[in-house]
């Protein structure tokens, strides 16, 4: 996602969360170069060009085979990918609960696992590589672009804090009970089966626009929910439950 996607699932995030857990989160953030976790959830995008971060780069994304709709730990180079690095933040947070880098990095790719396009296909840069118009031929883009932001500024989410609210608001206890099931390799599945859907509509330089925000438009909203809770939970236990004895 960019700056307002991942500001939207963090500060859902914080909302669903206990008093204890964000007030850890607040002096996490306190340390890191931000004020508020909303906007420091963009911070590994941020510093993922610099040399000291250079490492991070391949950790926001993993990549199946062309054709594939589904990831296993084998995609996962020797580098690392999405999933390894979701779990070694784990384990460097769990291991010491000031660490506010890997707070997050946890926090920014738990977004980026629930946007489609970062469990995709390396030959087009999971989507970068792709040529698409965005409501007009005046507004080229690629595929990744449209998930990451266009979508989410036409649906207009990227000032409008009503909307980014309705979101948080609409949340019922099924769907918090129910999302907070699975590991991180079925999150990073449900994507990779909605990267597959996404390609099979794809055409070259294909036009985007109301028919095709629409269709997608609950799936979005939903992924970016999605992450939100399963985010307040891993925190939750990490941060707190296994810290309280
Ligand atoms: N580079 C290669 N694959 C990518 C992906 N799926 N997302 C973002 N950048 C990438
Ligand atoms: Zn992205």
């Amino acid at each position: 996602f960019g700056r307002s996607g991942h500001g939207l699932v963090c500060d859902m995030a914080l909302q669903l969360v206990s008093v204890t857990t964000q007030q850890q989160l607040a002096s996490l953030v306190a340390a890191s170069p931000h004020t508020e976790f909303a906007s420091a959830c963009a911070w590994p995008d941020e510093v993922r060009g610099q040399d000291e971060f250079r490492w991070s780069a391949p950790h926001h994304y993993v990549n199946m085979p062309r054709g594939e709709k589904q990831v296993t730990i084998e995609d996962c180079p020797e580098r690392g990918c999405i999933l390894s690095a979701i779990a070694d933040m784990q384990q460097r947070l769990a291991a010491d609960k000031h660490d506010w880098q890997a707070l997050l990095f946890l926090a920014h790719h738990i977004g980026d696992l629930h946007q489609p396009l970062h469990v995709s296909y390396a030959d087009d840069l999971g989507g970068n590589r792709t040529a698409v118009y965005f409501y007009s031929h005046e507004m080229p883009t690629n595929l990744h672009g449209v998930w990451d932001t266009n979508m989410l500024s036409k649906l207009g989410y990227d000032d409008d804090y009503v909307k980014q609210e309705a979101l948080f608001l609409q949340l019922t206890a099924d769907n918090i009970a129910n999302w907070q099931q699975g590991t991180v390799l079925d999150w990073a599945n449900e994507s990779a089966a909605l990267t597959y859907d996404i390609y099979q509509q794809y055409r070259p330089g294909m036009l985007i626009d109301d028919t095709y925000v629409l269709q997608y438009q609950p799936i979005l909203e939903q992924r970016l929910q999605q992450a939100a809770v399963r985010l307040a939970f891993l925190l939750e236990q990490l941060l707190t439950i296994e810290n309280a004895e």
